[in-house]
């Protein structure tokens, strides 16, 4: 695929593994584990590719109203994440970054994002982001209140400004985001950013979305016509 034709910025909506697990058979947290797993396949893929950044929803907001059991194995999945891959992030030249409300998560999981971080902090081939204890909604709250305690006067605040403040400060909007499963929405994720993202459904849940459906995607991506609003330019 031509360099120009792949997208700088890829952001996935990791879903299905509940009902990757069920169509086996298995406890959900089997599918959590399968699609941990295949977290490590779509980050080396998406690096090999030379994608620049790489946006994953690992916990939403929502996702606290999940039975705490379930919200213990999504967690233990992270930091065992965090011990295996840090060496193979290194290795891959990739930076890790979190967006979301770090602060709220427990400490085990923050010292290990925090000591990930740090040690990739200069890695320039991919920055995978994590987004943890993340909403839309939520750092848009969070942003406008960082605007009012900067003291940043109304007249002074556009696009721009509000974008400075989001956890994404300083990212290129995703050029499309991904969701798997099957379902059709981007429940809260990356609401001000994905504005003119090309949106990417696939029907395979995300354990099973392998190198081959990436490639597809981005396949797709490739062909969409980009306009940003603007009509047609005439041809020649
Ligand atoms: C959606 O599946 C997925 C999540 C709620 C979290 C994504 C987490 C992982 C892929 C594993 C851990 C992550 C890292 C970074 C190591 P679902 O449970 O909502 O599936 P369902 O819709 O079929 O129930």
């Amino acid at each position: 695929m031509p360099s120009s034709l792949l997208p700088t910025h890829v952001a996935i909506i990791m879903d299905g593994n509940g009902r990757w697990a069920q169509a086996r058979g298995l406890e959900r947290s089997h599918g959590h584990r399968a699609g941990a797993k295949n977290v490590h396949t779509i980050v080396s893929a998406c690096a090999r590719l030379g994608i620049s950044y790489l946006t994953l929803y690992a916990f939403s907001t929502e996702n606290w109203n999940r039975p705490k059991a379930e919200i213990g194995v999504l967690f233990s999945l992270l930091t065992d994440f965090l011990g295996r891959e840090l060496a193979e992030l290194e290795r891959q030249n990739i930076r890790l970054a979190t967006i979301g409300a770090i602060e709220d998560l427990p400490f085990a999981q923050r010292q290990a994002l925090a000591h990930a971080i740090a040690k990739t902090k200069h890695n320039t081939a991919m920055t995978l982001t994590l987004a943890l204890n993340y909403g839309g909604r939520s750092e848009l709250v969070r942003a406008v209140r960082a605007i009012v305690d900067a003291g940043i006067p109304s007249a002074s605040i556009n696009e721009d400004v509000l974008a400075a403040h989001l956890d994404t400060a300083g990212y290129p909007d995703p050029d499309c985001v991904i969701r798997t499963s099957g379902e059709m929405r981007l429940s809260n994720y990356l609401l001000f950013q994905s504005a003119y993202s090309e949106l990417i459904f696939s029907p395979v849940f995300w354990p099973d979305f392998g190198e081959a459906e990436l490639k597809a995607a981005l396949d797709e991506y490739a062909h969409r016509k980009r306009r940003f609003g603007k009509i047609e330019e005439p041809a020649g």
